[in-house]
């Protein structure tokens, strides 16, 4: 109530929530920078060209949302400016002629290293949200990290997409909530549980921090998370691995450390993998970039365990730098809702085209035709 009186106050009705309308017509031809274009002809040629796509398409509010962060997005800036930093020393006179994108994960065996980041409440982004999102993971063969704090339930997803998928846990502060999420989550088949770590608290978002998101389900949580709980827990701490072990057959990952001490300690307590990630400089704003906290990160596990990194990733040459620095694999969050936004499933399959066929090209162009073959050497 006070929050819509706020609005109206401010005479801002368009930040009430609104599913925005997919724009296309009613042959399937989507609209795009004033004109139409037919499903088949060309994609755009970046992901920035999507990200204008999606302003177009899904309208100021959601891109607020969607591109915001916390405090001055000074960490936002940092993460995609710290790739620009890293120069690469590419390698001559190799064959290159067959490119390999292939790693092994835990238990399977990938088709690429860019792995899409857990991003809440899809549908603010595009009416069918995460389950075009997980649609479109299937078809292009990337895994899905799909967000506890999805509009659609893990279920639903799993099912219907029947995509690779790991789900993200904000567990609650109730452990009951949070083991008939787990159990959810592996009754859907999901391999992989991924725990944010970042955030006791939503970080300081201003401007769209009062979006109202009562409109859209909180699928998952639905009949589990009692009225007025959070889906934060602000007293958790390392002990909640043990639960997690305990509760779990699920490989278990930690997403947010960005420090060798935490880095230690997840090793330490048995965890089988990390995320380095600062939520996209959502949370903290800590000015670090995250490709700058990965060095120390894989110093101190050392191949142990494999470590994934996220934020400020897009173009080819950010996939190829983190993998240099000895990231495993890669996450893209925005990106790839950019690409929601703008043409729903398809677009999301442009985002992981765009951004694999950049890495393809760019493993030609420094003469590194497999994944384990670009190595510290490939860049300064
Ligand atoms: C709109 C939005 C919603 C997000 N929701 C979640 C979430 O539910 N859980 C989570 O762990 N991270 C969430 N994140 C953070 C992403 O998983 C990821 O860390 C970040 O987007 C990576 O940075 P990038 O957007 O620059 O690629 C969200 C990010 C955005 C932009």
């Amino acid at each position: 109530m006070v929050r819509r009186a706020f609005f109206k106050w401010l005479g801002l009705s368009s930040f009430s929530l609104a599913v925005p309308a997919h724009a296309s017509d009613s042959k399937g031809r989507i609209r795009r920078e004033g004109y139409l274009t037919a499903p088949g002809q060309p994609l755009p040629e970046s992901l920035y060209e999507l990200e204008r796509l999606a302003r177009k398409n899904m309208g100021e509010d959601a891109m607020l949302y969607l591109n915001g962060g916390a405090d001055d997005l000074l960490t936002i800036k940092a993460n995609m400016e710290a790739y620009r930093k890293i120069q690469i020393r590419a390698r001559r006179l190799v064959d290159v002629r067959e490119i390999s994108t292939q790693l092994q994960l835990f238990d399977k065996v990938l088709d690429s290293p860019i792995l899409l980041s857990p991003v809440a409440n899809q549908r603010y982004f595009h009416a069918e949200g995460e389950m075009a999102t997980a649609k479109a993971a299937k078809k292009a063969n990337h895994t899905l990290i799909a967000s506890s704090l999805s509009n659609f339930s893990i279920t639903e997803i799993a099912k219907e997409s029947n995509a690779d998928i790991w789900f993200q846990l904000y567990p609650s502060p109730i452990r009951d909530v949070a083991k008939k999420l787990i159990d959810k989550a592996e009754q859907a088949g999901c391999r992989v549980l991924v725990l944010t770590v970042d955030s006791p608290v939503t970080g300081k978002r201003e401007k769209f921090s009062l979006i109202d998101f009562g409109a859209l389900r909180k699928a998952n949580y639905e009949g589990i998370l009692p009225k007025g709980v959070g889906i934060l827990d602000t007293g958790m701490t390392w002990d909640i691995i043990d639960f997690l072990k305990k509760n779990t057959k699920m490989k278990i990952v930690l997403k947010g450390i960005v420090t060798h001490e935490d880095a230690y300690l997840a090793y330490e307590k048995g965890v089988d993998g990390i995320i380095v990630s600062n939520h996209g400089g959502r949370q903290l704003e800590s000015n670090r970039a995250t490709i700058d906290c990965l060095p120390e990160i894989v110093d101190t596990v050392r191949g142990k365990i494999p470590v994934l990194i996220d934020g400020g990733i897009r173009r080819g040459t950010d996939v190829f730098k983190a993998l240099a620095l000895g990231a495993s694999a890669v996450c893209i969050g925005r990106p790839y809702c950019w690409g929601l936004g703008a043409f729903g499933q398809k677009g999301v399959e442009a985002a992981l085209s765009i951004l694999k066929s950049e890495l393809i090209r760019d493993m030609r162009l420094a003469g590194t035709p497999a994944l384990d073959k670009i190595t510290p050497a490939h860049v300064t």
